[in-house]
């Protein structure tokens, strides 16, 4: 007999199938039997009746605890009632495993309980949807960028030395010396794009937050493109694109998924070209008007960028922010320099950054003078300079943060539950 993926069960309706899955829950009338079950691609009840099962089936499946592994077999029906538009009825019950009693029941539990409790917890409905997103936006992402010609470059992990300030650095030894976790892979593309002129990088980048917020983890995934020649303006375009792709992609491929998050579709709908742009003096004009008392030169903060991304009903760009309060690497505006041709992309619904971007300074002597401006010592930064004493040109790229952008699209309330295995200032356990 066919061995069947629930996400496909549409196709074998009338047919006898077989699954191989995980009992989630149960319910039982005596003679009836209302088996939940899923296999990691969807889930269905399975009915199963006394009167139509050998008896010692029946009798079996009457020990099944929650999360027991099992193999079953039985009829498809198409069923408007159920949540997947599918029931099984059905003709046997193999028992792989009884499980033991599982800590996760369908009442409520505290988050701290089920983050202890991750590698179970991912079996819930929810975190399986979101997980579910969460690939989604992946492969879209690498869609978005192999379909326009960029050539995907890693970025190490193991780095000698800071790329966006030192206060947030993880330190390791290495052998005699010491390495740093990376916090983003921008330097090492920079360097891709005079050899390959359009590059992305997709891995996990480390940040020592010291602050305990819903919208940092320790480590997280970053997506970075980089292009040759582009400018800033190219730069806010190309994220614009970006962003309207993943959300159309996550309508068009995720629509259960964010049902079952209960997520109000309409609001991502809303994401369509062109995004509201405003300048950072803007933004602190702004704040001003909404009662934040705030300095033009101080950084945005994420309540800050609440307040602004809730103006909106698509995500904001918000462009040249002074200089002081970004990375050392960002082109000042030729006609203000105290300000630099870069951006935040704040996404709606208070949900704030899930870009930085900018354009990269090309000379050598400004990147020269930068670096010493941000006590980063030229030496380490020999091979970065390098590229702008060989061919050096005006180039751009930015950095999408996975799990913020994931957090919104399924409209979570902290970005914890949006990355597989957290790691936060105080867990790193499971
Ligand atoms: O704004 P950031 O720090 O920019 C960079 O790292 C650039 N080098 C990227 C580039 O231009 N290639 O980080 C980029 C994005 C943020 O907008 C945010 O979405 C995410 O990374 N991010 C975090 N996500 C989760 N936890 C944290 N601690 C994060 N820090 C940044
Ligand atoms: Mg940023």
């Amino acid at each position: 007999m066919e061995h069947v993926y629930l996400k496909n069960i549409g196709d074998y309706v009338g047919q006898e199938v077989e699954i191989k899955g995980w009992l989630y829950n149960k319910r039982s009338s005596g003679k009836i039997q209302f088996l939940i079950i899923r296999d990691g691609t969807d889930m269905i009840q399975g009915v199963l009746v006394k009167s139509e099962v050998p008896e010692e089936v029946f009798e079996a499946a009457k020990e099944l605890t929650q999360e027991s592994s099992l193999i079953v077999r039985g009829v498809v029906r198409a069923d408007e009632r159920a949540p997947s538009g599918y029931e099984l009825s059905l003709t046997d019950v193999k028992i792989v495993q009884i499980a033991e009693e599982y800590p996760i029941t369908p009442k409520e539990h505290g988050v701290e309980f089920l983050l202890d409790r991750r590698h179970l917890w991912l079996r819930s409905q929810k975190q399986h949807a979101i997980m579910l997103v969460r690939h989604e936006v992946i492969s879209a992402s690498r869609d978005f960028f192999n379909e326009r010609g960029f050539i995907q470059i890693d970025a190490p992990i193991l780095t000698p030395a800071a790329a966006e300030g030192t206060s947030t650095l993880f330190e390791t030894d290495y052998f005699d010396d010491k390495a740093y976790l990376s916090q983003s892979g921008q330097l090492y593309l920079e360097a891709a794009v005079a050899a390959f002129g359009k590059v992305y990088c997709f891995g996990p980048t480390f940040r020592a937050e010291k602050s305990k917020t819903r919208r940092h983890l320790t480590e997280f995934w970053m997506l970075e493109p980089e292009v040759a020649y582009a400018d800033h303006e190219y730069n806010m375009q190309l994220q614009e694109e970006f962003i309207c792709y993943i959300v159309e992609r996550v309508l068009k491929n995720c629509r259960r998924q964010l049902e079952i998050l209960g997520r109000d579709i309409s609001k991502l709908e809303a994401v369509k070209a062109p995004f509201p742009r405003m300048t950072y003096d803007e933004a602190v004009e702004l704040l001003r008007k909404n009662g934040v008392e705030k300095e033009w030169g101080e950084d945005l903060g994420g309540a800050d960028e609440t307040i602004i991304a809730e103006q909106f009903d698509k995500p904001v760009i918000v462009e040249r922010y002074p200089a002081a309060v970004k990375a050392f690497y960002m082109e000042p505006d030729p006609e203000r320099p105290e300000v630099v041709l870069g951006n935040d992309m704040l996404a709606p619904e208070g949900y704030g950054e899930i870009i930085g971007g900018s354009q990269r300074i090309h000379d050598p002597e400004l990147l020269k003078q930068r670096l010493q401006e941000n006590d980063l010592p030229e030496e380490n930064y020999a091979w970065y300079l390098d590229i702008r004493r060989y061919g050096t040109v005006p180039h751009s790229g930015f950095g999408m943060g996975l799990e913020r952008t994931v957090t919104w699209l399924c409209g979570l309330a902290h970005l914890r539950e949006a990355i597989p295995f957290p790691r936060l200032i105080n867990r790193i356990y499971p």
